[in-house]
């Protein structure tokens, strides 16, 4: 049973083959399970980018390692939290304490770290440059290992601080650089961060409300429904708007419809709309088992169903699930895309089995550490189950 004690799911740490490392090699962060979601924007996006692998730590994180010849384009990337340039890189550490010293000397070592300094320019024009810098390291592990994520945290510290090209001190309240390291079995990642907090929160999000979506989160959903101009794209769960306004951001569309039967939650989404991404229609008193819509009226659903822990109950899914499903299979075109977000995957299984969904792909995924599932699907022709 895993922290939120409902989904029996291991995720085994996959043996992963070493990076070839070298210059202008980006990580693109996601939560964990979202970074071929990541990885399918930036392709879409960054000229010649070429990805060289995947990673994930723990329940904390996603990762998708590239090359790409500038940062330039990273900055505009929607379905990523965070850019780091990787500035240091050692496979084949020892999992007792002697990986300490090799972890040590990597950081010492580390060669591209005037590289990451210049493309930290890029996306923070303010960054302070020059020959003294103020430093902190995030450290992250996962693995057995005979020593401690602090331990690792403090021999990057000591390997940074040891470093010729700048005059490194550590400070955690006002650093100008951030250290990610990160280790993976008997792998280290040592990267800089060049994104800030400006990446991961959106600056339309004034209005929240509990179960709102991560925005990279919500723009992975909505990136994942394969936008196209002529979208009428439904949100029926639509909250405060996220996955809508996200979609608006990722390029043109016919018409935006959301719905929530929280009339609360609808003007939170107003709000966070504003006269922005018209057209838009905002309805609060839709229920999602009876949308007033017609039969294939829209071409794309991107939608967070409520998981029954933040919003409702499991047993009111349970007695509502069928319905839903069945009511967004009936106003999607045929050639219409569906993406759905939801913890309930017993449910959600179930539901498939009987044909409530035709999945073309589902991913396991995490959300600030809570395990759920992601499911992309197209329009079921001959849905079994239909609304009662
Ligand atoms: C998981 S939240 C969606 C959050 C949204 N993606 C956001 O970022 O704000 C689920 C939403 O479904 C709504 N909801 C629950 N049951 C509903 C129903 N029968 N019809 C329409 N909306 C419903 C809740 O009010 C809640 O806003």
């Amino acid at each position: 049973m895993n922290r939120a004690g409902r989904q029996p799911r291991e995720r085994k740490q996959e043996a992963s083959r070493s990076l070839r490392f070298g210059p202008r090699l980006f990580i693109a962060q996601t939560q964990p399970g979202f970074e071929f979601a990541a990885w399918s924007e930036i392709k879409a996006r960054v000229p010649a980018a070429r990805e060289q692998a995947r990673r994930q730590v723990g329940d904390r994180a996603g990762l998708s390692i590239f090359t790409a010849s500038t940062p330039h384009q990273l900055r505009s990337l929607r379905c990523t939290e965070d850019v780091l340039l990787l500035a240091g890189y050692r496979y084949g550490l020892s999992s007792e304490s002697a990986g300490l010293d090799q972890i040590r000397s990597a950081s010492r070592e580390a060669p591209f770290v005037e590289e990451a300094l210049n493309a930290r320019v890029v996306f923070q024009p303010a960054a302070r440059a020059g020959r003294r810098l103020r430093f902190r390291v995030v450290a992250r592990q996962v693995g057995d290992h005979e020593f401690r994520r602090v331990d690792l945290q403090r021999v990057v510290q000591l390997g940074i601080a040891e470093r010729r090209d700048h005059t490194w001190r550590l400070d955690e309240d006002a650093a100008d650089v951030e250290f990610w390291a990160t280790q993976i079995g008997d792998e280290l990642l040592l990267g800089i961060r060049l994104s800030d907090e400006r990446m991961r929160h959106r600056d339309y999000k004034i209005a929240h409300r509990p179960g709102s979506l991560r925005p990279a989160v919500a723009a992975a959903v909505a990136w994942l429904s394969d936008p196209r101009d002529d979208d009428i794209v439904l949100d029926p769960f639509c909250g405060v708007g996220t996955v809508l306004i996200e979609r608006a951001h990722l390029g043109r569309y016919r018409n935006l419809i959301g719905s929530d039967r929280d009339p609360g939650a609808i003007r939170a989404a107003r709000e966070n709309f504003g006269p922005r991404f018209k057209p838009v229609e905002l309805h609060d008193d839709w229920d999602a088992g009876a949308l007033p819509l017609g039969d294939a009226s829209v071409t794309k659903i991107a939608a967070n169903l409520p998981w029954g822990i933040k919003h409702g109950s499991h047993v009111l899914n349970r007695r509502r699930y069928g319905d839903w499903l069945a009511e967004m299979n009936r106003v999607l075109a045929p050639e219409g895309k569906m993406v759905l977000l939801t913890a309930e995957w017993r449910l959600m299984r179930d539901l498939i089995e009987r044909g409530a969904l035709a999945v073309e792909k589902m991913s396991r995924v995490t959300v600030l550490g809570a395990p759920a599932s992601l499911y992309l699907c197209k329009k079921a022709v001959t849905p079994l189950i239909t609304r009662r």
